[in-house]
């Protein structure tokens, strides 16, 4: 088994987990060559195991959501002999269990992102495959979340469903109305094609929210993108807090 961790907004090194006892040793960083472009990877050891570190939207944070070269990030993973995967993901909370600053782990989603490269089954030299995607997300690792919130006392709520919308903008009050009627309770905009991907490759896969502002036209009256980096900060402090306890937890 060999982990990797996908950083999203604001989680773009593992350096600051320092403070929790734990340092990211001997890393360095790989460019792995993937048939759909170079992917940078970070290597190394962390709460004594391997690690690959991978930061979604590009090292210097520049990729917006729709532009992120998912195919490329996934397959770079399984050449590198991932296993499983932990993702982080911000989302704008729908439901009432998903506050600013709550850590939620989706157990469902609904994809509502259009126009990306969502499959690598799509040339002529691949054999046909349609993969059953009924539970979108790994069980032992959800699990292994859940155990090490319970061991650091964090809260983490178990289950919920994720809508991903295209971004990069965010969403119209009227939008965010249809997401709920939908049964939708986080709104993000990196979950897809990823966890499907993921799928396609055999790849075991998970996601942790942060959820980074109440979605739009819920309870305010607009959205401030000052607040949501702030509150983005303090919930990416907690997801590296859970980090080790959840290593140990994997039993990788
Ligand atoms: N909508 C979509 N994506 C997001 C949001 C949101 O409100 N917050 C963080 N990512």
């Amino acid at each position: 088994m060999t982990l990797a961790v996908i950083g999203g907004s604001g989680l773009y090194d593992l350096a600051s987990t320092a403070e929790h006892g734990h340092t990211f040793t001997n890393a360095k960083t790989l460019t792995v060559a993937t048939p759909y472009g170079d992917v940078k990877v970070k290597q190394g050891k962390f709460a004594g195991r391997e690690l690959n570190f991978l930061c979604r939207h590009g090292a210097s944070h520049n990729v917006p959501p729709h532009r992120i070269n998912y195919r490329a990030n996934i397959y770079a993973l399984k050449q590198l002999g991932v296993t499983h995967i932990l993702a982080s993901n911000a989302v704008g909370g729908i439901a009432r269990f998903a506050a600013p600053l709550t850590l939620v782990l989706p157990d469902q989603l609904i994809d509502y992102s259009w126009g990306r490269q969502h499959t690598f089954f799509d040339e002529f030299n691949h054999t046909l495959s349609h993969i059953d995607f009924t539970q979108p997300f790994d069980q032992p690792i959800r699990e292994a979340v859940l155990k090490a919130a319970k061991g650091e006392k964090l809260l983490v709520h178990d289950g919920g469903c994720y809508a991903c919308v295209q971004g990069p903008r965010l969403e119209t009050a009227a939008e965010i109305r249809r997401l709920k009627n939908d049964g939708c309770d986080l709104v993000g905009m990196t979950l897809m094609p990823e966890a499907g991907l993921a799928r396609e490759q055999g790849l075991a896969y998970a996601s942790l929210c942060l959820s980074v502002n109440w979605a739009a036209g819920l309870y305010e009256e607009q959205l401030c993108i000052e607040e949501i980096e702030k509150t983005m900060q303090a919930a990416v402090v907690k997801f590296k807090q859970l980090l080790p306890a959840f290593i140990s937890a994997l039993n990788l």
